[in-house]
Order: C-alpha cells, then structure tokens, then sequence
C-alpha cells in the first residue's frame, strides 16, 4: 500500500451532528484516544435543522407528562413499527440528556417560575418540546461542540470518508478518507467506529438538508456488511418554503404550528378537519371553535388537527395542492400572522421571521406563508442493537438519524435532537465497552484501502464519461418523481429499472475535470455512490412493503395491513458496492414485554 497520512485512535466517530458530538463526550470521558473526522465544518451539520425543539418527558409544562405517554406517542407516532426497546429508552432518558445539555451551558427558553419551558409539537399529548427559540438545533450544537472541544478532541474538518475498512477477520478496523482542501488521502485505524452520519435527503429534488446529507454512513454500513431497515419510510416533513424557488425545500419549523399557526388552503379553509384518521379522532378537537380554545389556552383538551404527526398533515396538504386548492406557488398556506402578535412572533420564532422577510420578502407577523412538504429525514437507517447501537459487524456501531429503528415509519417532530443525545451517549458507553475488553482488529486491510483510492481516484482518468451534476439532477427529479411522497407499484418499478440500470452505468461511467484540491465536481462524483445506494435500497423497501404506513405511502395500498406491521424489511449488498447484488429480506419485530403492550393498550 502506497503510504498516507495516517491516524491511529480508539474510537474513530464518523459525523459531527449532534449523536456524533456527544459519543465522543462519552468516549472521552473514558479515557479514549476520540478522532472526529467530518466532510463538513464543525457547528455545521443538519442538527441544526431540528428548530423547534428537543421532546423529552420532563412535565415542567403539563405536570402529568411522563415517560410512559411520550413512549406511547413515539409508538403510536411511529405506527408501531419501531423498535419498541429504542423508544422506550429514548423516552426514559431523553430528560436527563436535557438537563446535562443544560449543565454544559445550554440556554434554554424559561417558564415563568423558572423551568425549561416546554412547547407544543405534532404527535406529542403534552407540550414538551425543550426549546431556544426556533434554534434549538443550532444551541444543542453549539454545546455539545463546546464541550468536545474543551476535552481536547481531535476534529478533522473538511475530510470525507470513502469506505470503511475491516481487520483481517472481518472486524471494524477504521477508514480511508481524502482532504476536501487538498485532495490528499489519510487513513484512520480504529479500535472501534460510530457512524454518525445524518440522512440522506439530497437524493430527492425538494429537500430541507442541505449538501451533506448524501447517506454515506448508511451507503458504508451496508457495503460494510451491516443491514439497514425500513428505508422505504421517508419523513417529508409538511412544512417547507415553496417560493422563491431557490430556496424550495427550507425547513419552516413545526414550532409554527405548535406556537399557534393554521394551515389554509387557496379558499380560506381550515382544512385539516377534513384530514383526521381514525386513529386520532378521539383527540383530535372537531371545530375551528375547539381547537382554538385549545390554542388559547394550551389547556390538554383535544388538540387542533394541524397538530397531528408529519405523515398525517405532508400527505393532507399533497391532496389539498393535487385537488386544485394549492396556493400560486404549489404549496398551501401557514397563517400566524392573524392569530398572534407581532411581538409574541418575533420572540418565539426569530429565525423563521428572517428568514421569510430576507428570503420571500414576507413579513410572516402580517402575511401568509407559502409552504409544502420537503424531504427532512429518513426513518429508516442501520440496524442496531437498541442498548448499545452496536451493528452486526463487529466493531461498528452507528447512532442518530443514521440508524434505523427507533422511530418506526414515522418520526415525531423534536424526537430527533433526544435520540441524537440518548443513542450518542450509548454508542460511546458501548464502544469504550468493547474496547475496555479486549475488543479491537487484529489488523488492517490495506487492500481495501488501495481499492477506494483506485475507485475515487477513476473519474479523473476516466474518458467520454458524464459530469456528476447532471447524474445528481437527473437523480433527485426521478427519485422526487418515483419515490416521494405518494407512491405506486408501476412508478416503483420503473424507478428500480432506471436505479439498477442507467443510473448504476452512469455512476461507474462519470468523469471529473481539474485538479483534486476543493474540486466540488469530484467531491460530489465520490457521493454518488453512496446516493445512488441509498436510492436502491429505498426502492426496494417501497417496493416490498405492499402498503401504506406512516412515511411510507402507496397509493396502491392505501391501508396499513396487520401482516407488513409485523417486521421491517432488511437490505443486504453483496460484493460492497453500489454494483453489487442487493437483497431485502422479512424481519420480525421485537417482542413488546406486555407491560409496555399494556401503556399503549391503556391509551387507545
Ligand atoms: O420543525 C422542526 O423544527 C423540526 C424538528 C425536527 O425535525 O425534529
């Protein structure tokens, strides 16, 4: 093997977003050599995009709140598909990890008797949304960036990992990477690795992610030989700016809603009360009267329909744009400005008064604004073990959006920024584990790493190939088109024959120009491979599961069965590469201890 820069650490953790920042905490705290390597810039990662606020149990607002109902919720949120273990972590722990996000310097908006104050999000019974503002993403950063930097972690900026390389026997043993300011590759060895990757949101047109988010860790897990679940169910959250076109896809925060805000259609009309399943009925107040009372008051009555999960109200607004009573622009409307103060606005929502006044020249205190779905997060991600984010290959563990399971086929608003935190603060407990006994390769395939070079590396020499922003477009308008937010059999398929066929052949075939130093068009030609895998495998989980369950829905099976919520379906690659053979296969559920069974059975 050609000699590179080279690092040797304990835990490699591959991301910097919110699960990546605090696994390194725990790790550190361990006493570990930690390297963080992210393509990115440190404080900037889609964690931020997590606005209104961080759910955890903490019952400061409505005193009944418990762990028990935010369990039920993010269940019942999640159309059971979670891992029941995963949320029922996730809600006993997420108010712990607040109030350490708090101690490490974290300002949160207070009650008035002194309390972190809690606010109001879809699919949640009670207010209980940890908040700064609409910039809790940015301050849980911000934090936890603080903290890691004052424990003396390395921090390596602008450097894209390519592949993940294993020990002689199969193990986790580190990766290969490459200087985005440079070109310049550099291998890490690792006793362990935390995948801490993100989403994988720039395979679709209409996106709140922003360039990162191309699904590398989910890309390198599978070629790796780890599994990934329910990639079929996509979260396209309701709310994104529609206008002006360039900034199409911009996260406008459920806070909106949660602090007041109604969605209308082009008529004036209220028109989630037409959208209200059966499942939330019985919650769900049935008049503008009640709900506004609700509004008025936040008293714990039946809560208005534009509350209900993401699922429900994206697919909601999508009928209401195809049944002609969309707004100019495609979208509906998202009204605050007549129903709170200008004063109240400007407090609770700086960041989308902003952005709507510097962006769209919308004054959101006076006018409606224009918004409709935009693909925010993937449910699906890395199988793992739920106490520990361990994956099936040994030495590997991933944690956050990037692994799958814990929010089931839909996720509520504000569970991100607490599964980031609780599931971080586990991947690093169970890797220090692993390597406080014993665990670690025994060596390290230099093979592997000549091999991604060679792959990175053939655009340049490659001839009468394509340039990768044409293969990118031409991805996200068919992956937007085939694969979004309503689906059918035959659109699936045809997406599949384009994603096995032309898209693979232009992938292998793209063609990059210049030098490798901050070449953009080359950075984007070694994220292909993981978009394009990440899109194979979503197809397939569209196309398997024969019908329509919380982000995933086929218009060709509009109803949930009984039989498809009994297991995930699980995607395998042979061969590690986007070229390889792809399988995806039934996996049961865990089996529900019948005291958790009992909570949501109690709730119905
Ligand atoms: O709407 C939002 O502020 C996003 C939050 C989240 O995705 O959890």
């Amino acid at each position: 093997m050609t000699e590179y820069e080279h690092h040797d650490y304990d835990v490699l953790i591959i991301g910097a977003g919110g699960a990546g920042l605090r696994a390194a905490i725990e790790a550190k705290q361990r006493g570990l050599r930690v390297g963080i390597v992210t393509k990115s810039l440190l404080g900037k990662a889609h964690t931020v995009m997590a606005e209104g606020g961080m759910a955890a149990a903490m019952g400061n607002v409505y005193p009944e709140d418990n762990w028990q109902v935010h369990f039920r919720d993010t269940m019942r949120g999640g159309k059971m598909l979670n891992n029941y273990r995963m949320a029922e972590l996730h809600a006993k722990e997420a108010p712990d990890r607040v109030y350490e996000l708090e101690q490490w310097g974290a300002l949160f908006d207070r009650t008035k008797d002194g309390k972190i104050l809690q606010r109001d999000f879809g699919g949640h019974r009670y207010a209980r949304l940890a908040h700064v503002g609409d910039r809790t993403g940015l301050e849980l950063i911000r934090t936890l960036q603080q903290k890691v930097v004052s424990m003396g972690t390395d921090v390596f900026m602008e450097c894209k990992v390519l592949r993940l390389v294993h020990d002689s026997a199969g193990r986790i043993a580190g990766a290969v990477a490459y200087w985005r300011p440079t070109g310049e590759f550099v291998t890490f060895r690792a006793k362990a690795v935390i995948l801490a990757t993100g989403g994988v949101g720039k395979s679709w047109k209409f996106t709140s992610n922003s360039w990162e988010s191309t699904g590398d860790g989910h890309a390198m897990a599978l070629w790796a030989g780890a599994e990934l679940i329910d990639m079929e169910c996509i979260q396209f959250h309701p709310t994104g700016m529609v206008w002006p076109l360039s900034v199409r896809g911009l996260l406008v925060t459920e806070g909106v809603r949660g602090d007041g805000g109604v969605l209308k259609n082009s008529n004036g009309e209220r028109f989630m009360f037409n959208y209200v399943a059966d499942m939330f009925r019985a919650e769900t107040a049935e008049s503008e009267e009640e709900a506004d009372k609700w509004y008025a008051d936040h008293s714990a009555g039946r809560r208005p329909p534009d509350l209900l999960p993401r699922d429900e109200v994206a697919r909601a607004i999508n009928n209401e744009v195809k049944s002609g009573r969309g707004t100019p622009h495609g979208g509906v409307y998202l009204d605050i400005g007549s129903r709170r103060s200008a004063e109240y606005i400007r407090r609770r929502l700086p960041s989308m008064y902003h952005q709507f006044m510097e962006l769209a020249g919308v004054d959101i205190t006076r006018e409606m604004m224009e918004i409709g779905p935009t693909c925010h997060y993937i449910m699906g991600g890395v199988k793992v073990d739920a106490d520990t984010a361990a994956t099936r290959v040994e030495g590997l563990y991933a944690a956050g959006e990037v692994a799958g399971g814990m929010h089931g086929a839909n996720r509520l608003g504000g569970n991100s920024l607490s599964d980031l935190v609780v599931f971080g603060r586990r991947a690093g407990t169970a890797a220090a584990d692993y390597i406080e006994g014993g665990g670690g390769p025994v060596d390290f395939a230099t093979g592997e790493v000549d091999a991604a070079i060679a792959e990175a590396l053939a655009p340049f020499t490659r001839e009468g190939g394509e340039s990768p922003y044409d293969i990118q477009r031409d991805l996200q308008e068919m992956m937007q088109a085939n694969v979004g937010i309503i689906r059918n059999g035959a659109e699936l398929e045809d997406a599949l024959v384009q994603l096995d066929g032309t898209f693979t052949e232009r992938v292998a075939n793209v063609t990059v120009t210049g030098g490798r130093a901050y070449n953009p068009g080359w950075n984007l030609a070694t994220d292909l491979p993981s978009m394009i895998t990440v899109s194979k495998t979503v197809t397939r989980g569209a196309i398997g599961r024969e019908e329509s369950r919380g982000g995933h829905t086929r218009e060709d099976f509009p109803k949930a069965s009984a039989e498809f919520g009994t297991f995930n379906l699980a995607h395998r690659v042979s061969g590690g590469t986007y070229e390889g053979e792809f399988s995806v296969a039934r996996s049961p559920l865990l089996t529900m201890p019948d005291e958790l069974k009992a909570l949501l059975e109690e709730a119905k």
